[in-house]
């Protein structure tokens, strides 16, 4: 069975980096062709979400220089991107604390997020100056705020018109979740591998998708009632 909606931490591109003697920013400019082969496959296999976990509020204590590469990176991604949005029928979306980017990329987001708002195909979420716990809070404000019913707290949340993840991978060798999507993951499969950003592929990503398959989800239930 292939995922409806598969969530990424891309993680170790400074080390994929730093082995090549190079300097940080170099594997995250490497880990954008992973980004651009990884929704293509998406779309060939079926997956209808495909979250990435680009920025992380934390990721803002990084040095400055880091966080000015990354930022100019999003741009130019989004920028180059947006005919190949268009042709593959992907609808963008961004969430986070976007009140932490600077005017201009948030209206090269609003503008990308316009234009691809009617697309059907693969829904591409990127999450920048994310995290799970500003997001319970922000929701939890709302939520409040409104006087809303106990069992719709997940409609005030940022991801409220996004199903929750069926399956999250983490590259790295990494095994934790990082302030990702806490409220989101109750129920999602984990798969974790060694194998570092700029070098998951195709061939990756099938063969965490084979390894979903192979996994029997119980919701709670028993074995016997699935
Ligand atoms: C984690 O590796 C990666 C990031 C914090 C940034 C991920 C961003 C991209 C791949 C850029 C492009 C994204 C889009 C959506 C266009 P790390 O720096 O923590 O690596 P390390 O653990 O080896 O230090």
């Amino acid at each position: 069975m292939i995922p409806k909606h598969v969530a990424i931490i891309m993680d170790g591109n400074g080390r994929w980096a730093r082995m090549r003697g190079k300097e940080r920013i170099y594997g995250h400019y490497e880990g954008t062709e992973s980004v651009r082969v990884c929704c293509e496959f998406a779309v060939e296999a079926g997956v209808e979400y495909l979250s990435l976990f680009a920025f992380s509020e934390e990721n803002w204590a990084r040095p400055e220089d880091e966080v000015t590469g990354l930022m100019h990176l999003m741009a130019r991604s989004m920028l180059n991107e947006r005919p190949t949005f268009q042709k593959n029928n992907i609808r963008f979306v961004v969430i986070g604390n976007r009140s932490r980017l600077s005017e201009e990329l948030n209206r090269d987001i609003d503008t990308a997020m316009e234009e691809t708002s009617g697309n059907t195909g693969l829904t591409l979420i990127v999450f920048l100056s994310y995290s799970g716990r500003w997001d319970i809070e922000q929701a939890a404000g709302r939520f409040a705020a409104a006087g809303a019913p106990e069992g719709k707290f997940s409609t005030f949340l940022a991801t409220a018109d996004i199903p929750d993840p069926d399956l999250l991978i983490r590259t790295s060798g990494e095994k934790r979740i990082s302030n990702f999507l806490l409220w989101q993951c109750a129920y999602t499969e984990f798969y974790f591998t060694n194998t570092l950003w700029p070098d998951f592929r195709k061939n990756e990503f099938r063969q965490a998708l084979d390894d979903f398959a192979s996994r029997q989800r119980r919701f709670g239930k028993t074995g016997d009632q699935i």
